[in-house]
């Protein structure tokens, strides 16, 4: 089976991320096949190719960091243009090596799989460094120590269900929001829009 493990990534983190996946679910399965893409340089072949090319996979792995709380834009701009016929119906597990609040980039994922009739499967949300310049580039395992080990333990229970759909030995069940990422859509539909514009409105006349 070959999975294709889609990165955003510019300092280091989810592509280190990326790998510790890799590594728990070969020890899962060892005939699995990983090719790995760096959002990043696909862009830019993207926008330097006219006959840019799109790969197929049988599963999908897929991260990236968080930008102000949100799916770095060009990140969502590469998967939406990632064709439907190559997503529909294939599972998806998420990841998301942030710096202190990893924001709505499970939603984001998520929603825009579901959009292109995938089945994304769970989501794997770490905390890397901290949002200070300096602090952002743990490369390797020496510099990775200062992540909170206990953070990494959700990673072997998420792999193993992902295996366990890619093996047809369990049925599939959509993933469960945490309360910030609802929080984070809630804050963003017409209805809350439409109350914050009543309470300004009350508050501020005369
Ligand atoms: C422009 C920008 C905005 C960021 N916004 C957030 C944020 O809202 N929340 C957060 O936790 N980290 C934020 N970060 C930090 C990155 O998500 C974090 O350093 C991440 O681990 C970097 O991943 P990478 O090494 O794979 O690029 C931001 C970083 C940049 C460059």
């Amino acid at each position: 089976m070959k999975i294709g493990v889609l990165i955003g990534s510019f300092t280091g983190n989810n592509k280190h991320l990326a790998d510790v996946i890799q590594k728990e679910l070969k020890q899962l399965q060892p005939d699995y096949q990983f090719e790995e893409i760096m959002i990043n340089q696909e862009t830019n072949k993207q926008l330097t190719s006219k006959n840019y090319q799109y790969s197929n996979f049988d599963a999908y792995i897929v991260g990236c960091f968080t930008d102000c709380l949100v799916a770095p834009p060009y990140v969502l701009s590469y998967l939406n243009n990632y064709p439907q016929a190559f997503l529909k119906n294939k599972y998806v597990l998420t990841f998301n090596a942030h710096g202190g609040d990893g924001g709505s980039v499970q939603h984001n994922l998520h929603q825009l799989f579901l959009r292109k009739e995938a089945k994304p499967v769970s989501h794997i949300k770490i905390k890397y460094c901290n949002n200070y310049i300096g602090l952002t580039y743990p490369k390797n395992e020496l510099e990775v120590q200062g992540i909170k080990r206990d953070q990494f333990a959700q990673v072997h229970p998420k792999c193993v269900l992902y295996n366990n759909l890619l093996q047809n030995k369990a049925p599939y069940v959509f993933p469960k929001q945490s309360c910030g990422p609802r929080l984070g859509s809630f804050l963003t539909t017409p209805l809350f829009k439409k109350i914050t514009n009543v309470m300004s409105m009350k508050y501020t006349r005369k």
